[in-house]
């Protein structure tokens, strides 16, 4: 699905130079689940972003499928993220006014299809992670879990084909994480390709791959033991 060729993403401002990836090479197949672990500041979110097209590398190749991506301009990107790629973060990211539903809703945003037809799915991806009895409450009306639920419903209700998951866990307790990676996991099991970024190595073995990044290098890919 992926593939990425010698990436390299470095950021020059007047005084400093920062390399946050040298040479990455990585490629991920359809319905893998990967998990990225590596020390604060060693390029984890830097590779994320640019999977999910908000940054670009400044060399190196990413295709996706048969597209070759650091050619398409960014209308080009912005329809190719609404239409291939669900985002979930850290900090769950959803939108203070808008209700469950219409934070949910907003992950359909280009695709077209009758409110009807809209409304069934967004129901159906709240119910998907358990968050349906919640869809007319704001966000702050919700414990951080739900809020996360309702961020993976929001990143899952287009049917995206890879899920992109910057520590998805990282605000949560135990428990709360647990269910997080219980859905993540049920996601993969259900054909959603996965790469999430994660400090927890029990999360991280829930995963079917482990990728170890050291100062913008990736530095072991291993499978689980199963
Ligand atoms: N916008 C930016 N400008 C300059 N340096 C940046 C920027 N974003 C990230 N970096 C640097 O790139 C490196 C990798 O950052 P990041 O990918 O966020 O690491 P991680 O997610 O693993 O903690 C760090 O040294 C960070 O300071
Ligand atoms: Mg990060």
């Amino acid at each position: 699905m992926i593939r990425l060729d010698s990436v390299q993403r470095r950021y020059v401002s007047e005084e400093v130079e920062t390399t946050a990836l040298y040479d990455v090479d990585l490629a991920v197949e359809t319905g893998e689940f990967v998990a990225i672990m590596g020390p604060s500041g060693c390029g984890k979110s830097t590779l994320l972003n640019i999977l999910g097209t908000v940054d670009r590398p400044t060399g190196g190749r990413y295709r996706f499928g048969e597209q070759e991506l650091a050619a398409l301009a960014e209308p080009a990107l912005a329809r190719f993220r609404a239409e291939t790629l669900g985002f979930v973060f850290q900090s769950f990211n959803l939108i203070d006014e808008l209700t469950v539903e219409e934070n949910v809703a907003l992950g359909l945003a280009y695709r077209g299809s009758r409110a009807q037809a809209r409304r069934a799915r967004v129901a159906e991806a709240m119910d998907r992670v358990g968050i349906a009895h919640r869809s007319r409450h704001y966000p702050h009306q919700l414990s951080g879990g739900q809020q996360q639920r309702a961020a993976i419903a929001r990143a899952i209700v287009g049917d995206p084909k890879l899920i992109l998951a910057d520590e998805p866990t990282g605000n949560l307790d135990t428990e709360n994480g647990a269910q997080v990676m219980n859905i993540l996991a049920g996601l993969n099991e259900g054909g959603a390709t996965i790469v999430m970024v994660t400090h927890s190595p029990s999360h991280a073995d829930m995963a079917k791959r482990r990728i170890d990044m050291l100062d913008g290098r990736v530095i072991a890919s291993a499978l689980r033991a199963i």
